[in-house]
């Protein structure tokens, strides 16, 4: 059995988690995961990420508004993710980002709110965690101009791409994709990657992993995904393991 299990993208306050999520989040440690970094989507998950952050240790919340909830957000959002970041268990401002997956008619609203989140981000000290789908030029630039620490979560962007990431020293978060059939980019992007900027996660209850895919995702999943990396890298699941959770703990400053 594996351990050290950092799982830097999770969203537990998901309703599919409304049925078992006390017994789900209750087994993890005994599973091998030391670590879950809980992911707000927009002010209602960002509360409930703190909630399930203060009842367990080993869970922490990151506190954001992602570009699909950009119509529907109160216009005083930074003043209340300000207020939920100043609590110790809130370790980043995230899931935060650009989607033109999603919608291409927003795209001047979604950029205004990321830009405004990372420069909450900044002034607070907090790292950021960005969602980046099918917007990978406008991310760029945008993180080129502003400079925050952080994580490209779920990274689905080319090789080029994510050597601009690693020069402005930001991390890449990989996850179930990687082990899927037709990951040409994300595995591309594993064989550059140097392991000590590369972060683990989940993205649950979406992405699971091979031979999961399908399945509601959990934490205890990310061995797949450790195993997949490992090929790639030709080390052994329990070093990438090792190495990603230190990595997930300086990000986020993380003491223990
Ligand atoms: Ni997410």
């Amino acid at each position: 059995m594996y351990s050290n299990i950092f799982d830097s993208h999770a969203h537990y306050t998901d309703k599919s988690f409304n049925d078992d999520r006390e017994i789900m989040l209750g087994s993890l440690r005994e599973s091998g995961v030391c670590g879950v970094i809980n992911c707000g989507a927009d002010i209602e998950s960002s509360v409930f990420s703190l909630e399930l952050a203060k009842k367990y240790p080993f869970i922490y919340a990151a506190c954001g508004v992602h570009p699909e909830e950009v119509e529907t957000v109160e216009a005083d959002y930074t003043d209340t993710l300000s207020n939920l970041a100043k609590n110790e268990k809130c370790v980043a401002i995230g899931e935060i980002g650009l989607d033109y997956y999603w919608r291409q008619d927003t795209k001047s609203q979604q950029k205004e709110m990321f830009e405004n989140q990372i420069v909450l981000a900044k002034e607070l000290n907090l790292p950021i965690i960005v969602h980046d789908r099918e917007a990978h030029n406008d991310t760029l630039e945008i993180l080129k101009k502003h400079k925050p620490e952080g994580v490209l979560h779920c990274f689905s962007g080319s090789v080029e791409t994510a050597k601009e990431v690693l020069k402005l020293g930001m991390y890449i978060g990989l996850g179930g994709a990687v082990t899927f059939k037709n990951a040409r980019k994300a595995v591309e992007v594993a064989e550059m990657l140097p392991l000590d900027r590369l972060l683990l996660e989940t993205d649950c209850p979406y992405m699971a992993p091979v031979p999961m895919r399908g399945k509601r995702n959990n934490s205890t999943y990310i061995s797949y995904i450790a195993e997949k990396i490992a090929e790639i890298k030709g080390v052994d699941p329990q070093t990438v393991l090792d190495v990603t959770a230190e990595n997930t703990k300086k990000l986020f400053d993380i003491k223990k």
